[in-house]
């Protein structure tokens, strides 16, 4: 071997070296962790732990529809592929079943299984690394607690490179620094639920198009890739005339309606598992905290046909008409809705939202808010897809949009044609 040779190749050799140690690496800031000490688990512990794990909605992903509860294999669509829930019973081969504590606290902190496996962002991991000690303790305690199921995560299907332990690893380069405790305990609760356990942002915080989190944007809402639904943004909530206090966004939170709004789609699954659970404190804590965050940087609009002043004069006479003939029965003639029963359409943040993704979504599919103890019979909105043309459906879109002093771009009929 000549030695140029030798010195190329002793090169490539040092830099995989070094690259593997890299991609294996602990994160530089890993705490040190405690020995684990289970036996003592008190019931305290574990009722607190019942009560995180609602927070959390930690189901809404480890359940699969059908499936024993906390058992995973849900899949999880994301633009790269589907990625599937794992087991979080005690199941010894397939589940926590030989987890420690630590073991636990790691995986919630840093993103990183037992098997020092790089998990998936998809995983809010980036939220729950904002978690107490204490808090990931007591979450622990509760899934002890369950019956195990013998259930393997299904493989996930990303496409390539994303299936790599180092894409996830170069993700997390830079996307990911797992909290500290200083910072955890700069936090008030409001902020510490929102940012944590809560993992508001995994929503309402739009992503580029490597799926990080657009820091400029945080919680200004936008597409959620894969699920075909926008999140409205966070910010700004403290703005509204209709609500000084924060009394209706909490009454939104814990029963999913108000005076005049209903959560629909991935939101009212959140209130269902989620939020109608939280204690008093806890909700004034999140609408407080929620109420402050500041407006920064709305995300890019999606490219959508234009359509010319006389298509939108024509698309709003129809619409008036449709709207008159299938819609006001509920929503009312000026779009004033019905307090709790039918949400107003006149000045919607949803409806005149600058992407008419969600109020077609509804309009195609129909919808109910969740059934919550505040509201335990909620009111349900038909679908419109087979009664109404696509044509029809831009039509009254495009009307609800610009009338009673609405002010949205219009819906073409391609826009419609294209979902
Ligand atoms: C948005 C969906 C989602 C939510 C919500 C969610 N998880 Fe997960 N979780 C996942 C996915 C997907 C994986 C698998 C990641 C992977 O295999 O790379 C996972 C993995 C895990 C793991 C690692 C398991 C292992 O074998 O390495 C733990 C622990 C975990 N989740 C706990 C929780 C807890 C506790 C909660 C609630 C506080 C929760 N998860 C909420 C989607 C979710
Ligand atoms: C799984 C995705 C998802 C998560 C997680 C999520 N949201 Fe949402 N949220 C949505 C979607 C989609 C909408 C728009 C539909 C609607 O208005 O109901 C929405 C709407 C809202 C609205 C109504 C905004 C308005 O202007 O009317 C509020 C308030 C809200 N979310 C608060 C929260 C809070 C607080 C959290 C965390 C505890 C959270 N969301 C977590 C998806 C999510
Ligand atoms: C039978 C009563 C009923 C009729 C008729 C009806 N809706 Fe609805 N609509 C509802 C209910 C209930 C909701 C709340 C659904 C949810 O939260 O999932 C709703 C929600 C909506 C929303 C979301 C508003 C917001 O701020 O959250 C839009 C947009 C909407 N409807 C448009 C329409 C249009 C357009 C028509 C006519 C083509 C129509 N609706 C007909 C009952 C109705």
């Amino acid at each position: 071997m000549n030695l140029r040779r030798f010195v190329v190749m002793g090169g490539a050799i040092l830099a995989a070296f070094l690259f593997s140690v890299w991609l294996n690496a602990p994160d530089l800031d890993l705490d040190p962790i405690a020995p684990a000490n289970l036996a003592s688990a008190t019931t305290e512990q574990v009722r607190a732990g019942e009560y995180l794990v609602r927070v959390g909605n930690c189901a809404g992903c480890h359940t699969a529809q059908g499936g024993p509860p906390f058992a995973g294999g849900r899949a999880i669509d994301t633009p790269f592929g589907a990625v599937y829930s794992s087991n979080l019973t005690p199941h010894d081969e397939t589940g926590l079943g030989r987890w420690t504590d630590a073991d636990f606290y790691r995986a919630m902190r840093h993103g990183r299984s037992k098997d020092d496996r790089w998990l998936s962002p998809v995983f809010p991991y980036t939220s729950y690394t904002n978690l107490t000690r204490a808090d990931s303790d007591a979450i622990f305690a509760w899934l002890r607690a369950l019956p195990p199921v013998d259930r393997a995560q299904p493989e996930a299907t990303l496409r390539s490179p994303y299936e790599l332990q180092l894409a996830t690893r170069v993700w997390r380069a830079l996307y990911f620094k797992p909290a500290t405790d200083a910072a955890i305990a700069a936090m008030d609760r409001g902020q510490y639920l929102v940012e944590g356990l809560g993992h508001c942002g995994a929503c309402h915080t739009p992503r580029d198009d490597r799926g990080g989190p657009i820091a400029a944007s945080r919680y200004m809402g936008g597409e959620i890739a894969g699920l075909s639904w926008d999140a409205l943004p966070l910010a700004g909530l403290g703005d509204d005339p209709h609500d000084p206090e924060g009394q209706e966004l909490a009454a939104l939170l814990k029963t999913g309606v108000h005076s005049r709004a209903a959560v629909a789609g991935p939101m009212a699954e959140v209130v269902f598992n989620s939020l109608q659970y939280l204690r008093d404190d806890d909700l004034a804590a999140i609408v407080s905290y929620l109420r402050r965050l500041p407006k920064a940087e709305p995300p890019a609009a999606p490219r959508v046909p234009r359509v010319s002043d006389d298509e939108r004069a024509a698309l709003r006479k129809r619409g008036a008409t449709i709207y008159g003939e299938h819609c006001a029965e509920c929503h009312g003639d000026d779009g004033e809705g019905q307090p709790r029963q039918y949400p107003a359409l006149a000045g919607s943040r949803l409806v005149t939202a600058v992407s008419a993704t969600n109020a077609l979504r509804l309009t195609l599919d129909g919808g109910f808010p969740p059934s919550t103890d505040g509201n335990p019979y909620p009111y349900g909105m038909p679908p419109f897809s087979q009664a109404l043309s696509r044509a029809d459906i831009a039509a009254v879109l495009t009307y609800i949009r610009s009338e009673w002093g609405n002010d949205a771009p219009a819906v073409s009929v391609v826009e419609v044609e294209r979902r």
